[in-house]
C-alpha cells in the first residue's frame, strides 16, 4: 500500500460551470476539484489550506464510509491535514461540509481500485467517471440566507444540471456573463473504444436534484452502489439521487462511425425544471465534433415515481458464494428508531424536523464535547426514538410547531441498530418530497422500501434479511418508509442527515454517537474551536 500526498489550496475563482460566469470554489484553481485515485488500503493525505475569504470556515467530508471526524471548521489562512486509509475499493467522491459549500462547487471524485491481485466481481477493460452536479446561478451564500429567512425564500430548481462540471445554459436568458464557446463549459466528449466492456462511474453530489441517466443505444449493467457490489442487472435508465455513487457497464457494440448522447435529467419535481444535461460517448476514432444522429434519449418522466420505487426495491446485495459478497445482516436488531420527517415551523420559519426536532449543530463539535465531558455544549436529553403512533403521514402535521435540538443518539459498540425512516406529508397539502438519508462513518443494509406508514405487524415480515445491498445513502419515497440496519462498529460521532443541501441547513438530520468512550486518538486541530478552543493542557479527558 501507498502513501499519496497532496496540497490542495481551496479559494474562490471566477468559473463559467454552465458558461455563465460566477464565483466558484476550487481547489488548485481547478473546478470541479482534482480526481483521487488510489488503491485499497493506500493511506490519503490531503494537506488543505483555506483561501477563503470573509471569515468562511472550511470542512470537507470524504465518502468512503470511513475518515471522516467531526471537527472545527478550518478557518481561513488555515492548513488542516486529512490523513486516513481508504480501505474499500469503489466510486466515491468528497466534498465541503460547512454550510452549504457544496453547493458552491466544493466537490471532487474519489476513485478506490481494488487491491494489486485482488479482482473485481466483473471485468472491464475501459472506463469512464461522470461526477453530476446540480447549479444555481445566485450565491450560495444567498441561498443560505434565503432559506433561513421568515418567511422562507426558497431557493427553486437549479439553472443547470452539470456532468463532471459542465453544463450550457442558454445565454440568451441571462443578463450575466454568459459566453457557450468558453473551454469551462464544453460540452463533454466522453471518449471509448469500440467492441470494449467499458465500466462508467456515476457519483451525484447535486444539492437538490434527483437525477436520471440515459446512455443512448446502450443498456447498461449495473454491478456498483456507494461501494458496495451489487447483484448485476441490466438496466435502460439509472436514478440517481444525490449522496450516491454506482458503477454500470457498457459494451460499446453499437456502429462506430457515430457518436452517442449521454442524458441526465432532473426528476421528481414540479417542472419547470432545467433541460437535460448532455455529453457525447464518442466511439474511436470518429470525431467528436459528429453529433448524434437522433435526439436525446429520453428518462421516464418527472413524476413516474413508480419507475424509482421498483428501481430501489430491485436492488440486492451480490450473494454468497461469491468471493466479493457482502455478509448478511445479523438476523436481529438491538434497538430500532422510528424517525420522522416532517416540515415544519420554527416561529414562523419553515424547517425540516426529525420527530419534531430541527437540527441546528453546535458551536463546539461533539467529539470535543463528548471527550472532555462538556454536556452543557449540546441538548443533553437524548431526542425520541419514535413519534406518536397517531400521525397521520397522510396530512400536513396539525401542530406544525416544533423545536430545534442538538440532542444525540447513543450507541454502544457493536449495537445493532435499525432505523425505519418514515416519510410523511409536508406543510402544503398533496405533497411529500424524497428525501436521500446519508450515514457518516458506516454503511447499512437497505432492508426494505413500503408504502404508508410503517407497520411492524404488517410489514416485518417483508424485510429481506437474506441478500440485502449495503449503502451509505438511501432513499425514502414521498409518503413512504424505508427500513436500515447497521453495526454500530465505528466508535465517533456522525451525522445521519438528508442529502439535500438545503433540507440539512433547515435541520433536517440527527446526530449518532458511537462507543464515544472508544474514540481513540483525535488529531491536533480537530478540536482547536467553541468550549474546547484552548490549549489541550488545560482540558482534563472526561473519567
Ligand atoms: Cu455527502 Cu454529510 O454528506
Ligand atoms: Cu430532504
Amino acid at each position: 500500500a501507498e502513501v499519496r500526498t497532496y496540497d490542495w489550496k481551496v479559494a474562490y475563482m471566477k468559473w463559467s460551470p454552465d458558461c455563465v460566469e460566477n464565483n466558484v470554489i476550487v481547489i488548485n484553481g481547478q473546478f470541479p476539484g482534482p480526481e483521487i485515485r488510489a488503491k485499497a488500503g493506500d493511506t490519503i493525505v490531503v494537506n488543505l489550506s483555506n483561501n477563503l475569504k470573509d471569515g468562511e470556515g472550511l470542512v470537507l467530508h470524504w465518502h468512503d464510509g470511513t475518515a471522516s471526524v467531526s471537527q472545527c471548521a478550518i478557518n481561513p489562512g488555515e492548513t488542516f491535514v486529512y490523513k486516513f486509509i481508504v480501505d474499500k475499493a469503489g466510486t466515491y467522491f468528497y466534498h465541503g461540509h460547512y454550510e452549504m459549500q457544496r453547493a458552491a462547487g466544493l466537490y471532487g471524485s474519489l476513485i478506490v481500485d481494488v487491491e494489486d491481485g485482488t479482482k473485481e466481481p466483473f471485468e472491464y477493460e475501459g472506463e469512464i467517471n461522470l461526477l453530476l452536479s446540480d447549479w444555481w446561478h445566485k450565491s450560495v451564500h444567498e441561498q443560505e440566507k434565503d432559506l433561513l429567512a421568515s418567511p422562507i425564500r426558497w431557493i427553486g430548481e437549479p439553472q443547470s444540471i452539470l456532468i463532471n462540471g459542465r453544463g450550457q445554459y442558454d445565454c440568451s436568458k441571462t443578463t450575466k456573463s454568459c459566453s457557450l464557446t468558453n473551454k469551462q463549459c464544453e460540452r463533454n466528449a466522453l471518449t471509448v473504444e469500440p467492441k470494449k466492456s467499458i465500466r462508467v462511474r456515476i457519483a451525484s453530489t447535486t444539492s437538490l436534484a434527483s437525477l436520471n441517466l440515459v446512455i443512448q443505444s446502450h443498456s447498461m449493467l449495473l454491478v456498483e452502489a456507494d461501494g458496495n457490489y451489487l447483484q448485476p442487472k441490466y438496466i435502460d435508465n439509472l436514478d440517481i439521487q444525490s449522496g450516491e455513487s454506482y458503477s454500470v457497464i457498457i459494451n460499446t457494440s453499437q456502429n462506430p462511425s457515430m457518436n452517442y448522447w449521454v442524458s441526465v435529467s432532473q426528476r421528481g419535481r414540479k417542472p419547470p425544471l432545467p433541460p437535460p444535461a448532455l455529453a457525447i460517448l464518442n466511439y474511436k476514432p470518429t470525431s467528436v465534433t459528429l453529433m448524434p444522429s437522433s435526439q436525446p434519449p429520453l428518462s421516464p418522466a418527472w413524476d413516474d415515481l413508480l419507475e424509482s420505487k421498483n428501481f430501489t426495491s430491485m436492488l440486492l446485495g451480490l450473494e454468497l458464494p461469491h468471493p466479493s459478497a457482502i455478509h448478511r445482516p445479523p438476523d436481529r436488531h438491538d434497538r430500532r428508531l422510528f424517525l420522522l420527517n416532517t416540515q415544519t415551523k420554527i416561529d414562523g420559519s419553515v424547517k425540516w424536523s426529525v420527530n419534531n426536532v430541527s437540527l441546528v449543530l453546535p458551536k463546539t463539535p461533539y467529539l470535543g464535547l463528548f471527550k472532555f465531558g462538556l454536556t452543557n455544549g449540546f441538548d443533553a436529553t437524548t431526542p425520541s426514538e419514535t413519534f406518536p403512533p397517531t400521525y397521520d403521514i397522510m396530512k400536513p402535521p396539525t401542530n406544525p410547531n416544533s423545536k430545534i435540538g442538538s440532542g444525540v443518539y447513543k450507541f454502544k459498540h457493536m449495537e445493532i441498530v435499525d432505523v425505519i425512516l418514515q416519510n410523511a406529508n409536508m406543510l402544503k397539502e398533496n405533497v411529500s418530497e424524497v428525501h436521500p438519508w446519508h450515514l457518516h462513518g458506516h454503511d447499512f443494509w437497505v432492508l426494505g422500501y413500503g408504502e404508508g406508514k410503517f407497520s411492524e405487524e404488517k410489514d416485518e415480515k417483508f424485510l429481506n434479511l437474506n441478500n440485502p445491498r449495503l449503502k451509505n445513502t438511501v432513499s425514502v419515497h414521498p409518503y413512504g418508509w424505508t427500513a436500515i440496519r447497521f453495526v454500530a462498529d465505528n466508535p465517533g460521532v456522525w451525522p445521519f442527515h438528508c442529502h439535500i443541501e438545503p433540507h440539512l441547513h433547515m435541520g433536517m438530520g440527527v446526530i449518532f454517537a458511537v462507543a464515544v468512550d472508544k474514540i481513540k486518538q483525535i488529531p491536533d486541530g480537530v478540536l482547536d474551536c467553541g468550549l474546547t478552543a484552548v490549549t489541550p493542557l488545560a482540558l482534563a479527558p472526561a473519567p
